[in-house]
Formats: C-alpha cells, structure tokens, sequence
C-alpha cells in the first residue's frame, strides 16, 4: 500500500509533462500546476504530486489567460511566464538530445501568439441538466477532455483557438440533440479554411438520410465550408458550400477531410523560414511527408521539387494544385516507412525536406545516412524520435548544424523543432 504524506516544499524544475518537480527526502515528486520556486503544501503517494496549497508562489508565476485552466486538459502551462515556458522547452530540446549523445546550436524558441489555432479535436457530449434521471432540456458538453480523464470539461471560450473556430463553438454545441442520445459522445474535428470551417464528423455507421438534410441545413444556416461524416474507414461528404481552401506559398489548396495542416500559422511560417534557409542554392528537393503541400508549394519557387506523402487524398490534393498553379512540384503517393527513398533516388537531391509524425521517419533515415544528399532539413512534432534519427544521421556523416524549436502548441507541454543536418 502506497503511503500517503501531506508535505511543504519548494519546486525546483519543470519535468518533461510540463509538472514541477519537488526533490523530497522521499524522492522526486510532480505536481501539476507548479513552476520552479513555487513554495507549496503538497499530497503525494509516491511520484505523483496533489497540489493542497500555494504558500508562496514563484516570480515566475502568472495569472492564467482562461478561466478554464486547471480543469481543461488542452493546456498545462499557462500559470507560467511566457519567457520561462519558451526558456524550458529550449533546454527540453537540449535534453533529449544529450541522451543521444548530441549537442548542437540551438536557437531561441519561436513564440506562436493566442488566438490562432487554426484546427481542433474537440468532444461533444449529451447529459441530463440535474441528476441522471432527469427527461427535460438536455445539456450539451462540448469542449476538450480533463487531464487524463474521459470527462469533458464545457468550454465557454477558449484564448488558443482562432476567432472564427472560438465563434463556431455556438454553433457546435448545437449539433449535440441531432448527433446524439443521452450519454453519448463523438469527437469533432474542426479547420478553419478560407472557405469557412471545414468540419469532420467522427462517428461510426451510417448517418441517415434525415440527418444527413439535418446536417446540410445546418451547414447552410452557420456557413461551414464543408461537413463530412468519418466511419470506421472512409469519410463521406455529407454538404460542401463553399471550397475548403489554405493557400501554401500563395497556391490555394482543396484540404480533403481531416487531412494533416500545422496548427499554428506563425509556427508554419517558422518551420517553412529555416527550410527556405536550408534550400538556400538548392535546385533539386524531395518533400518527404509532405501532407498537402505546406512546403512543397513555396519551395517549388526556387527549385524543383519531388513531394511524397502516404495519405493518398492528400497527395491528390497537392497533385491537383501544383497542376492548376503549374507549380514545379511533381508527387507520389507512397509509404515511406516501407519504401523510403533510396540509392539513385537521393543521388540526384540537393536537398530533403522531411516533416515525419510523430513516430519520426527511422527507416529513411536508415536510407539517408547511407546517401550523399548535401542538406537535410528535419520538421519533427517529437523530440525523442527526432533525436533517435539525428543519431543515425550523424553517425552516418552528417553534421546536426542547428535547431530551432517552435512552440507551436502554445501553454502546452508539446515541443515542435526544425534543423538542419549538413554532410
Ligand atoms: C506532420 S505531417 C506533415 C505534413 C506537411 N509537411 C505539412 O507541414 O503540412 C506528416 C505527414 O506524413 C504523412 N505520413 C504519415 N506516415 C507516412 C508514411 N509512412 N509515408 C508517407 N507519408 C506518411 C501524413 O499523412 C502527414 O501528411
């Protein structure tokens, strides 16, 4: 049996979640909501801290920016000065490295400003208004889920989401008594596009014809660009009014559903500067994972480019821009875990781009360590599987020149970089 102690201490650091750290004489404690110098009153069981009270808070403490904050399990860091977050996320990069055996330049982290998340997973979720059994004026939750938790914290306003995507919430919220019963739930996926909110509904089965009317009107009276309904394996478009579009270096894309776009447009604008750096004399490129074109379209300005993504809408999509803007992008649909570019493929490449989820790109970088491409530019979401593949880079002869990481998901624990490895 874990024993429980109720103890006063003074937080020293801010561990990998985004929890202070406590050193006790019963070892490390993590106790959410902290910041280095807090003095608090803490329970714990172990490694796990419960924060009781703050006794005396840190300078580096601020006030939060969201009345939500604390419940909320979308962000974990806004009691924290803003230069202390960018501060910690920098020395998170330079960490994980380490472990690698790495070291490196690494830049100041990009600040990504409020209100400009331009895509979200939300939950939507049907309950009783007072006690289980009650029949009358169903409440709807909509908003994202506590931490580690499956309850839904209801959000009224949210300081991270862009204007338009916090103005749809209203309306989100009324989609609850079409889409659900009494203690059901689904999650939405919504983007902000120039031609209005592009939203994906994620929800086993088929949706009807009655809902489907439903849906359109709905569409119709808010003005979304698009609604589609996503099953066990296709999405179906249920009503397009208006063409789900974002513009990469000027060429307008058609987004198809629930496909891959960076979050944040300061953060992409941040990532695709250091790539445009790294392709600095660079005639021929390979954008590989390149989603719908996010570096492929404003790099195909200065050289040619070979785009190569694995979700096969997405590589439509690019196609069908680069084609309309005749863009010097040329793209393959293709795995690149089980078929990475190799041998005579990379010979003829100044540069590749790659921008890999979160699970990294080991396998290519297996294949680039044994080429001679010059440049490498490397966009990762996840630290540690970059710097498991920066290792076989550098082993294999490159040298890991600079990284710079990006805060994109602002008030988050999350740490995005890019860098650039040279031969
Ligand atoms: C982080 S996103 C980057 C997309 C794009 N570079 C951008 O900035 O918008 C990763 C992309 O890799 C694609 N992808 C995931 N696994 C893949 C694989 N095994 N082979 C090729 N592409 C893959 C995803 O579909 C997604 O578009």
């Amino acid at each position: 049996m874990p024993v429980v102690a109720e103890l006063e201490v003074t937080i020293d650091s801010v561990g990998a979640q985004g929890d202070g750290i406590a050193e006790t004489p019963q070892g490390r404690v993590f106790v959410p909501f902290t910041v280095p110098g807090d003095r608090v009153r803490l329970r714990t069981d172990g490694e796990r801290g419960e924060l009781l009270d703050l006794l005396a808070p840190s300078p580096q403490r601020v006030g939060p920016a969201c009345a939500h904050f604390g419940d909320c399990g979308g962000c974990d860091l806004q009691h924290w000065q803003t230069a202390e977050v960018l501060a910690w996320k920098r020395q998170q990069v330079e960490v994980t490295l380490a472990h690698r055996g790495l070291t490196t330049e690494i830049a100041a982290s990009v600040a990504t400003p409020p209100r400009e998340r331009r895509r979200a997973r939300l939950a939507l979720r049907r309950v009783a208004p007072g006690g289980a059994h009650s029949r009358d004026g169903d409440q709807m939750l909509l908003g994202f889920h506590a931490r580690q938790s499956h309850r839904i914290v209801d959000v009224q306003q949210c300081p991270v989401l862009n204007d338009r995507l916090a103005a749809a919430l209203l309306a989100l919220r009324q989609l609850g008594p079409m889409l659900l019963r009494r203690d059901g739930e689904i999650a939405l996926e919504v983007t902000d596009t120039e031609g209005g909110i592009d939203l994906v509904i994620e929800r086993a089965g088929d949706p009807g014809s009655t809902l489907r009317s439903e849906l359109a009107r709905f569409a119709a009276q808010h003005r979304f660009a698009r609604i589609s309904w996503r099953g066990e394996q296709d999405s179906e478009l249920i009503a397009m009014l208006a063409a789900p579009v974002i513009r990469f270096g000027g060429v307008p894309v058609e987004l198809p559903a629930g496909a891959f776009v960076q979050a944040s447009p300061t953060a992409e604008a941040a990532l695709l500067a250091e790539v445009r750096i790294a392709a600095t004399g660079a005639k021929r490129i390979a954008d590989l994972y390149a989603g719908c074109g996010a570096f492929a379209l404003p790099l195909a300005a200065q050289a040619a480019v070979h785009a190569v993504e694995g979700h096969a809408e997405s590589a439509k999509a690019l196609e069908k821009a680069a084609r309309q803007a005749v863009a010097r992008v040329t793209v393959e649909h293709r795995d690149l875990d089980r078929r990475p570019l190799q041998g005579d493929e990379l010979k003829k490449l100044d540069l590749v781009v790659l921008d890999p989820p979160r699970a990294g790109a080991r396998v290519q970088c297996e294949a680039l360590a044994r080429s001679k491409v010059p440049t490498i530019a490397y966009v990762s979401c996840n630290p540690a599987t970059f710097a498991r593949d920066a290792r076989l880079l550098v082993d294999g002869g490159y040298r890991l020149e600079k990284v710079v990481p990006v805060d994109q998901f602002l008030w988050s624990a999350h740490v995005e970089l890019v860098a650039v490895l040279r031969r």
